[in-house]
């Protein structure tokens, strides 16, 4: 089976074809190198001593991209190509909308006309927006506070709406929660230009002194220790669940949307510390104002994922802060 993967020379993308690769699927992946490098298409060939198919150009680009339909005999595709910065989302909605929106639905289209109707998509809990309740259930009401969320959510009403025109189409919609931690090579991984907007390459930055120390957003959260909880995933798990929901398209039409996440929530201070201990380095801390828009606490209930997918979180948050940190080292 042949699976195109958009954006997969990105963070999840990249881990997501080692996966593909390892399990025998043949892989092209469509990158434009927005937020990625082409060094990293070796490193995925490295790590599978397999050869994948590759094309450079932007999924906006619908002569483009019916080029690769056209070369390549595509059975499903993985969509990860997307911008995903949500304060820079705020600050440039257009761009978000017109890049996201727009690949997505050239995608769909292209799709269509070749007669390929199984795909998986990328979207985020951040579709949940502020949960009443947790665990957080797929049933929840959606709802979103950035134009980031909004873009993704757009795009599940589309695949609904898809689906509904035509039965045919399999779709799987995976909310992710938040992915950290890289390859065990130490070869791919996720490493931000700049300023990072998740606490984890932050962290790491703060470890390797590109930074000079983190600042924790609040300790008065209600949580364990006051600092607020989230639901890490390590990225090689979340890769995997991929591969069940290629699975799962390859096998039954319809459209479902599952969350990916471990169903286990960590604090901010928890994972500090836990990165500090298992990588024998200091990441020194301030503890600042809330920032406006965060929550207590946010994770998953991943007992859908489980039954319909067979698929659970394996690697705990000291393989999570282990490989984030060897990703560093190996690629200083
Ligand atoms: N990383 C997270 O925390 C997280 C959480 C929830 C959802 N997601 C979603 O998962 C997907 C993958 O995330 P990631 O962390 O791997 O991001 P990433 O930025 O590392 O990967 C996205 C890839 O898509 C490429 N791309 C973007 N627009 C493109 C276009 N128009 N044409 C071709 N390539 C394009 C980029 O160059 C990049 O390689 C995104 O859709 C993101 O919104 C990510």
């Amino acid at each position: 089976m042949k699976i195109l993967v958009t954006g997969g020379t990105g963070y999840i993308g990249s881990h997501t074809c080692c996966e593909l690769l390892e399990n025998d699927f043949e892989v092209v992946i469509v990158d434009n190198f927005f937020n990625s490098s082409p060094d990293v298409v070796g490193k995925i060939e490295e790590i599978s001593k397999k050869k994948v198919s590759f094309y450079e150009g932007d999924v906006c680009d619908k002569a483009f991209l019916k080029g690769v339909f056209e070369k390549e005999k595509i059975d499903a595709v993985i969509h990860f190509a997307g911008y995903k910065a949500v304060g820079e989302s705020v600050k440039k909605p257009l761009m978000y909308y017109r890049n996201n929106l727009d690949s997505t639905i050239t995608l769909l289209e292209v799709m269509q006309e070749f007669g390929c109707k199984k795909i998986v998509f990328s979207s985020s809990a951040t579709v949940y927006g502020n949960p009443e309740k947790l665990p957080i259930t797929e049933d929840f009401p959606l709802h979103t506070t950035n134009p980031y969320g909004t873009t993704k959510l757009m795009i599940e009403d589309i695949l609904k709406d898809l689906y509904v025109s035509d039965n045919d189409w399999a779709i799987a919609i995976l909310r992710y929660f938040n992915p950290i931690g890289a390859h065990k090579s130490g070869l791919i991984g996720e490493n931000p230009n700049g300023i990072p907007n998740n606490l984890m390459p932050y962290i790491v930055k703060v470890a390797n002194h590109e930074l000079e120390q983190l600042s924790v957003f609040g300790n008065d959260y209600n949580t364990v220790d006051g600092t607020g909880v989230r639901d890490y995933i390590h990225v090689v798990d979340l890769a995997k669940g991929h591969i069940k929901a290629i699975e799962k398209v390859l096998k039954d039409n319809g459209v479902d949307a599952y969350n990916l996440g471990t169903g286990n929530g960590y604090s901010v201070l928890q994972l500090v510390n836990t990165f500090m201990e298992v990588n024998g380095i200091n990441v020194p801390y301030k503890i600042v104002e809330r920032r406006s828009g965060d929550i207590d606490a946010c994770y998953a209930s991943t007992d859908k994922a489980n039954e319909k997918l067979n698929w659970h979180a394996e690697l705990g948050i000291e393989e999570m802060c282990r490989d984030a940190y060897n990703f560093v080292l190996k690629n200083k």
